[in-house]
C-alpha cells in the first residue's frame, strides 16, 4: 500500500517514490513512473556506478538510482523549488549517497565535473537554445551510458536537402546503431536551433566516432517557437476578449484599482458576517503580486483564505483553503479557476458550490491585456529556467473561464461581486 505525501512550496516535476512513499509537489500533476527508465538498463547494472542526473529536478532519477545501489549520484537542478524539493525529500528519506546541487549545468560541466559511468539528460536538451556544446561536454564526461528523453517528432523539412539521411529518419528509421542516435541528435539540433549545422557540428553528428553506449527515449511533442505560441494564443483572444465583454455588463461587476478599497466598500454591500473572497485570473496576470503586496489582513470580517489552485488537491484541497484553520487565516484566496478543455484537472462547479457554502462571493478578476499577458508569460519563462522553453502551452492561460462559476452562482442564488482589478486597456 503506498502513501502520498504532498510537500508544500516544492516542485519535483514527476513523483518521486522511495519504498512505499510517494512524494509530490504542491504544484505538481499525478504521474511520471521512472521504471521505464531503468529498464533500459541490464539488470543489477546500477550496483557501485556513479550517476550525473543534468536538470535533475525533484531527484525521482537521482533516488531510483541511489536505490538500485549506485555508490554516488549526483542531481543537477538550476530551479529552486525543484532542488528545494529534492534536498527536502532526502532528508525525509534520510538517503545517503544523494548530492544535489544547484548550478547551471554547462558551467558545472565546463568547470571539468569529473566523469561518471551514467548520465541521465532526460526532457532537457530541448529545452536549451543550443544543445550541441551540453552533447559534446556529456560525450566527454560519461564514462559507460548517456541516457536521453527528448520529443521525436521534430522535423527535419528545412534540412532535406542539406542531409537525405536525416530526412530518412523522419519517416521513422528504427535507431539501431550509435550513429543513429547521434543522427538524432542532429535532428533534435536542427530543429532546435533552427538552422543548418556547420561543419564542426556535421561532422560532431554525424560521425559514428562515439564510444559511448546511449540509451534515447523519445516522447511525442511538438515544438514551438515565441511566434508559433503567439499564433496559438491568439486563437484564444477572442474567446477571453468575449468573457471580458460579457463580465462588464454583468450588473454586479465593479471595476477597481485597489483592493483595499474594494474591501472597505464591500463591507456595507455584504453585513452578514463570512464571505468567500477569491482572487482570481490566469497565470501571470498579477495574482501572486496582489496577493503578496498586501498587507496581512487580521481578523477579517469576511471569509478569506489562500488558495494557490493545485490540480491534485482537487475537493479536498478547494475544502481546505475555503475553510482555514486559524494559522491561515489572514490571507487571500489564490484560485484559478478552470480551463475551458480539462474538468478533471481542476476543482468542479460541483465541487466548488459545495464548499461555498452558499455565503456571499467575492470575486477579484485579475486581468490584462492579451499582448502583455503574452509577454508577461513568455519572459518569466526566460527568467525561470535561464533558458527559453520551446514547448509552453500558453493557451492554457487564454482558456481562463471563471463564468462557470458565475453562471452558477446565479442559478443558485448565492449573492456575489465580480470586481476587476488592473482593468484591460
Ligand atoms: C523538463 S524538466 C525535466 C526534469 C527531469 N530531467 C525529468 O525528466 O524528470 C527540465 C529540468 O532541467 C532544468 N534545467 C534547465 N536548464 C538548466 C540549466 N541550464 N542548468 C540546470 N538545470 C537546468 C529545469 O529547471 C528543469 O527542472
Amino acid at each position: 500500500m503506498e502513501n502520498m505525501k504532498l510537500l508544500k512550496d516544492v516542485e519535483l516535476y514527476r513523483d518521486v517514490r522511495i519504498g512505499n512513499i510517494v512524494y509530490r509537489g504542491s504544484e505538481d500533476s499525478p504521474g511520471g513512473e521512472v521504471g521505464y527508465i531503468f529498464d533500459l538498463f541490464p539488470v543489477g547494472y546500477f550496483e557501485g556506478k556513479t550517476v550525473l542526473d543534468l536538470g535533475s529536478a525533484g531527484g525521482a532519477i537521482c533516488f531510483e538510482a541511489a536505490r538500485r545501489g549506485c555508490a554516488m549520484t549526483v542531481g543537477l537542478e538550476l530551479q529552486k523549488e525543484r532542488i528545494a524539493g529534492a534536498r527536502r525529500i532526502q532528508r525525509l528519506a534520510g538517503m545517503t549517497r544523494v548530492r544535489f546541487i544547484r548550478r547551471d549545468l554547462y558551467e558545472f560541466l565546463e568547470r571539468g565535473a569529473g566523469r561518471f559511468d551514467v548520465i541521465f539528460a532526460l526532457n532537457l536538451l530541448h529545452h536549451l537554445s543550443n544543445p550541441l556544446p551540453l552533447l559534446q561536454k556529456i560525450c566527454r564526461s560519461s564514462k559507460e551510458y548517456i541516457c536521453l528523453e527528448g520529443p521525436w517528432d521534430l522535423t527535419v523539412a528545412p534540412f532535406r536537402e542539406y542531409c537525405p539521411r536525416l530526412a530518412a529518419m523522419e519517416r521513422g528509421t528504427t535507431f539501431a546503431t550509435v550513429g543513429d542516435y547521434l543522427r538524432y541528435f542532429a535532428l533534435m539540433h536542427f530543429s532546435v536551433v533552427g538552422q543548418a549545422p556547420s561543419a564542426a557540428v556535421k561532422e560532431f553528428y554525424l560521425s559514428d566516432r562515439s564510444p559511448r553506449r546511449v540509451s534515447l527515449l523519445r516522447y511525442a511533442r511538438r515544438l514551438k517557437d515565441r511566434d508559433t505560441r503567439l499564433w496559438g494564443m491568439r486563437l484564444f483572444q477572442g474567446y477571453r476578449d468575449g468573457c471580458d465583454r460579457y463580465v462588464r455588463a454583468d450588473p454586479y461587476f465593479l471595476a477597481c484599482h485597489d483592493v483595499q478599497e474594494l474591501l472597505a466598500s464591500l463591507k456595507s454591500r455584504f453585513n452578514s458576517g463570512r464571505w468567500n473572497f477569491i482572487l482570481v485570473g490566469p497565470r501571470a496576470s498579477g495574482k501572486s503580486v496582489i496577493y503578496e503586496n498586501l498587507p496581512a489582513l487580521h481578523k477579517p470580517t469576511y471569509h478569506s483564505k489562500i488558495f494557490k489552485f493545485s490540480n491534485w488537491l482537487g475537493m479536498k484541497g478547494l475544502r481546505r483553503h475555503l475553510h482555514p484553520t486559524s494559522q491561515c487565516h489572514s490571507k487571500f484566496a489564490e484560485v484559478l479557476l478552470s480551463t475551458m478543455d480539462d474538468g478533471t484537472a481542476h476543482v468542479s462547479q460541483e465541487e466548488f458550490l459545495q464548499v461555498i457554502k452558499g455565503r456571499p462571493v467575492v470575486c477579484v478578476v485579475c486581468y490584462c491585456g492579451f499582448e502583455e499577458h503574452f509577454e508577461r508569460l513568455y519572459a518569466r519563462e526566460v527568467r525561470d529556467f535561464s533558458t527559453e522553453y520551446h514547448d509552453v502551452y500558453f493557451d492554457l492561460s487564454l482558456r481562463f473561464d471563471y463564468l462557470r462559476w458565475v453562471e452558477a452562482f446565479r442559478q443558485q442564488g448565492i449573492p456575489y461581486v465580480i470586481a476587476e482589478l488592473a482593468p484591460m486597456h
